[in-house]
């Protein structure tokens, strides 16, 4: 299949552009650049030798798109992945946050209707879910229980803008995937995440404190209803996460379908440490800091709905991913902005 990937170039999307190539498709890649650099793309193509089309625009710029899709017919497919994650910056920038991330995907359900491109996978994530009121998560568990925050919110209505538009039209195929907890680097440690200033999320904080940049971290909450007390979540090696979105777009039926792309296996936030200290090999300072404000004290997958209906399943652990995170990290001290 020829795929269109919006937010290619990003952590998720590059890993997922190195992974489809690998199973024989081809890739064409829309990033406006806002969160990344086109160095990842120049990595994708330095280690598949093959080329990868790459236009730096807003995905709701739909006269640029439209170009691009007419240039590389016939586009049989779009990966979803542009929009704007941080769930603090979307409490301070709702109006933002919406518009990107509700605005790239109307932009381009347009231009999938006007140029004939049947099938959509869309990056959702299991913050839709919200505070979960029964653990492993389901795809039939409720969403939105207690969620305040504008980013799940948006992925939220993205994915009843796909069901609707799914039911309007028999021959759109739409999947949305929601994610756990992606981590870790493509092995090579020529692809990873590469976070502006400082982290918000637990490993690439953890991984600057391994390599000093960062003093220590603070674990926020040991007082939660767990085996030893700090969050448990379900983190996902995000070339696992790729191969999910290899799996989910070769499955795609007419209609529209929900799967959780998650290991099943919760790790705590002091677990997740430790698996760090063994794969750097280097000691990581920690205090004790209070819960964070919107944190969940456990949130993990049931993914048997994906190995059941994708073929699917996970085969990295956290200790991969570690191992993966410090080897990118450490030959990319400084993101792909050293390149
Ligand atoms: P990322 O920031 O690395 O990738 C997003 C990409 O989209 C970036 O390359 C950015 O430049 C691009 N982009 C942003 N706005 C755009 C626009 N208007 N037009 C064109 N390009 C635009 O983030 P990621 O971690 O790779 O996340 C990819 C997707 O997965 C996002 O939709 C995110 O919400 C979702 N997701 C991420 C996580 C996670 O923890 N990383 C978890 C669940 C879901
Ligand atoms: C993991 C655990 C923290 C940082 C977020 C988004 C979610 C999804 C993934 C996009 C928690 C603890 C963290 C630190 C800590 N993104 N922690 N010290 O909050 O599960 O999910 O990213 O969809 O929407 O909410 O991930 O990595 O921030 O936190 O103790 O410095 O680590 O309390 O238990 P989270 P995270």
């Amino acid at each position: 299949m020829r795929v269109l990937l919006t937010g290619g170039a990003g952590y998720i999307g590059a890993h997922t552009a190195l992974a489809l190539l690998e199973a024989g498709h081809d890739v064409l890649v829309v990033d406006d650049l806002s969160g990344t650099s086109a160095e990842a793309v120049a990595r994708i193509e330095r280690i598949t030798g093959e080329t990868v089309p790459l236009l730096v625009a807003d995905v709701r710029d739909a006269d640029a798109l439209t170009d691009f899709v007419r240039e590389h017919a016939p586009v049989q497919a779009v990966i979803h992945l542009a929009g704007l994650k941080a769930v603090g910056e979307s409490v301070a920038e709702p109006v933002r946050y919406y518009d990107v991330n509700v605005g790239t995907t109307i932009a381009l359900l347009k231009v999938m209707a006007a140029q004939g491109i049947p099938t959509i996978v869309f990056s959702s994530s299991a913050t839709v879910y919200g505070t979960p009121e029964e653990l492993p998560l389901t795809e039939e568990s409720p969403t939105g229980i207690d969620l305040a925050n504008p980013y799940g919110k948006t992925k939220r209505i993205i994915e009843e803008i796909l069901s609707d538009a799914a039911a309007a039209d028999p021959a759109l195929r739409a999947v949305s995937l929601r994610y756990f907890n992606p981590v870790g680097a493509h092995a090579s440690g020529l692809l990873g995440e590469d976070p502006h200033g400082i982290p918000n999320n637990l490993m690439p904080f953890v991984s600057r404190v391994a390599i000093g940049t960062l003093p220590e971290v603070a674990v926020f909450g040991t007082d939660y209803d767990t085996p030893d007390g700090t969050g448990l979540r379900d983190y996902i090696h995000v070339t696992d996460l790729a191969a999910g979105h290899v799996a989910a777009l070769e499955h795609a039926q007419p209609g529209y379908d929900v799967f959780n792309l998650g290991t099943g296996t919760p790790v705590s936030v002091l677990e997740l440490i430790a698996a760090f200290e063994r794969a750097s090999g280097r000691d990581i300072p920690r205090r004790i800091a209070p819960r964070r404000a919107g944190d969940v004290a456990a949130s993990y997958a049931d993914p048997a709905k994906a190995h059941r209906e994708l073929g699917w399943s996970t085969r990295l652990t956290i200790d991969d991913a570690c191992r993966d995170y410090w080897n990118w990290q450490t030959n990319n001290p400084d993101g792909y902005a050293r390149a």
